[in-house]
């Protein structure tokens, strides 16, 4: 693994609200390794021109948020088996050949947030097969999410989503534990769920609620919301007045930035809690 300064980027359209250049300068201060991390607004129209520039310009990695993290996969020599599975990249770093690799931490972000915050005594008796995850939506997050669980040993995921034929696609990943339910439906499934992880936009700021009744979820449930403003969403605080035990979403950013930093320092860093407090200020 290089040792080479490290010029960074996080690129998106729009970035400017994006965490990443904080996380990742925080780790570089923390481990004293030399880098610089911006953040890149790339215009839609000419994404790939421009990463191809930043490259030749010596950029040695970059993260890609939406709406660009199946454009870039394209412009990678060698993908890891998840962008691979996914169709979708996060994380690209570049090496002295100037060779373009591309991962998708994002699976890795899931699931260490909802181990992290899971309660102790249930973690400790935890196993993946037996358990029933009830996924909401079946965009790129919903994507990472089911491929994620069924990679740890999920026994079933269930994906539910507005649009039905886009849940039907998440099939894919695997036809014997992955079901697809229809939206209106959301509520009822929950009679047997373990984990309810919502992966929709609903219910953050600025966007309508999540309109779902937890009546039927057993009481000893898991609800994670990804969403992370605010990080208490309407969906945490219902689960949290049932007695449900509650994940939030701002883990899962800082989570799926670890494998990042270890691909271009070659150092996984821990979440200090200084930092979460940072980000939650
Ligand atoms: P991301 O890549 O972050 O997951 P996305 O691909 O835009 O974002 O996915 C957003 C998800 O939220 C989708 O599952 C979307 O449902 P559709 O596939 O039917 O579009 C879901 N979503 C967004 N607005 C919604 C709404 N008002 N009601 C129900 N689901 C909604």
């Amino acid at each position: 693994m290089s040792v080479r300064f490290q010029k960074l980027a996080v690129l998106g359209h729009p970035i400017a609200q994006s965490k990443s250049p904080y996380i990742h300068t925080s780790w570089m201060r923390d481990y004293d390794l030399q880098g610089s991390y911006e953040a890149i607004d790339i215009a839609p129209e000419c994404y790939e021109a421009r990463v191809r520039e930043l490259i030749e310009q010596g950029y040695t990695g970059f993260n890609v948020t939406v709406p660009f993290k199946e454009r870039v996969l394209k412009l990678c020599d060698v993908l890891d088996p998840a962008a691979e599975a996914l169709g979708a990249v996060n994380t690209v770093r570049v090496d002295e050949a100037g060779k373009v690799y591309g991962l998708n931490t994002d699976t890795f972000g899931v699931i260490e947030n909802l181990k992290e915050q899971m309660p102790q005594d249930l973690k400790e008796a935890w196993s993946w097969c037996d358990k029933t995850f009830v996924v909401l939506g079946a965009g790129g997050a919903a994507r990472a999410a089911v491929y994620a669980l069924l990679q740890e040993g999920a026994g079933r995921v269930i994906v539910c989503n507005r649009s039905f034929d886009k849940a039907q696609a998440l099939l894919e990943f695997d036809e014997s534990r992955v079901q697809a339910v229809r939206w209106e439906e959301r509520s009822a499934i929950l009679e047997h769920c373990d984990v309810l992880i919502n992966t929709t936009s609903l219910g953050m700021m600025g966007m309508p609620g999540l309109e779902i009744s937890l009546q039927a979820l057993p009481q000893e449930a898991i609800v994670y919301d990804i969403v992370y403003k605010p990080l208490m969403t309407e969906l945490l605080v219902q689960a949290q007045e049932r007695g449900a035990h509650v994940v939030t979403g701002l883990g899962m950013l800082v989570q799926q930035a670890r494998p990042a930093f270890r691909e271009w320092f070659g150092v996984l860093p821990e979440v200090k809690p200084v930092l979460m407090e940072a980000l939650l200020s």
